[in-house]
């Protein structure tokens, strides 16, 4: 079963693919199944470096990878920061090497909300 929102990665080429829709069956580039990138949580890590952590004011969510800015570096940075309510994507922001590891979303309802990211070297990490 390919399902929304989830995050998939092809292990030869790198690419990652999330889809908007769910459906049965795999996954596949190329020949290839994709694999599902699992997300990895704070008790691995604590809050050092790759937890997203939310931050909300009003309808403003803001969100920062790390307690400790994560790096941007060319071969080292956070690509994207998703916003997620009920296991769904509700705003993303692209990110690129000298950005900021942040976003900032204007939401109307801000309850329940977890944040994911994804680091080019050391995968998929959740708020929660
Ligand atoms: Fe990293």
């Amino acid at each position: 079963m390919v399902e929304a929102d989830k995050i998939y990665k092809s292990r030869s080429t790198g690419v990652i693919i999330s889809p908007i829709g769910s459906g049965e069956g795999t996954f596949s580039l190329g020949g290839e199944e994709l694999e599902e990138l699992r997300e990895l949580s704070p008790e691995l890590e604590g809050k050092e470096k790759h937890v997203p952590i939310i931050k909300v004011e009003g309808n403003r969510v803001t969100v920062n990878v790390g307690a400790i800015d994560h790096p941007m570096e060319e071969d080292h940075y956070i690509e994207f920061i998703q916003l997620l309510k009920n296991e769904k994507v509700v705003a993303e922001k692209r990110l690129y090497p000298g950005d900021k590891p942040r976003a900032i979303f204007i939401v109307d309802d801000t309850s329940d909300l977890r944040a994911r990211e994804f680091c080019n070297l050391h995968g998929l990490w959740s708020s929660e």
